[in-house]
């Protein structure tokens, strides 16, 4: 019998790079055979939760990990998707708060300080430091964002860049989109 929750399981003491090259290696592999968007992208924040804790500070304090969809109604608003964390806000206008903007430019934004980006939504006032990462179909479509908090200021740097951008990369096309 397969255990999935060994892929949950990562070393404590390896690099940040190793911890993410796991993610993107279990994530793969639990993609093999599954497309269904809400199925994926709820075992990738469980990846990414789990990756997280293993690390030394800053990583160790992010508290919140998931996603925000494109909206199939309202198609200029996100709409909350698989996480872990604490409850959030449900919907974001694109080009709200740090997600919606990088929802609205398909750029990776990184906020060393929540407090000074203008508009920033606190769903949970103990995140200090915040990473999106736009997720788009192979026609260059928006269809998701990653959205990770941490609880300390400056918790992300281009290592969590490089890597949740080929985390994007491998659910775009790993999935069937609504
Ligand atoms: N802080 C985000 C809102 C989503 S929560 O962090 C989960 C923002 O400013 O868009």
């Amino acid at each position: 019998m397969i255990h999935h929750a060994n892929a949950s399981k990562f070393e404590e003491g390896v690099t940040k790079e190793d911890a993410y090259e796991q993610v993107l290696l279990q994530a793969e592999g639990l993609f093999d055979g599954q497309r269904n968007w809400v199925c994926n992208l709820a075992n990738t924040a469980s990846l990414l939760w789990h990756a997280f804790r293993s690390l030394p500070a800053p990583s160790n304090e992010v508290n919140w990990s998931g996603f925000y969809i494109v909206d199939t109604t309202i198609r200029d608003q996100l709409i909350l998707g698989p996480f872990h964390g604490k409850v959030a806000c449900q919907t974001i206008a694109l080009g709200q708060g740090v997600c919606g903007a990088s929802a609205a430019m398909k750029k990776t934004v990184m906020v060393a300080d929540v407090e000074k980006f203008p508009g920033h939504i606190a769903c949970d006032s103990a995140s200090r430091s915040e990473i999106v990462v736009p997720i788009t179909d192979t026609n260059d479509k928006l269809v998701a964002i990653i959205d990770i908090d941490c609880a300390l200021l400056d918790g992300f740097d281009e290592v969590d860049q490089k890597h949740l951008e080929q985390l994007a990369a491998l659910l775009s096309r790993s999935c069937d989109w609504p």
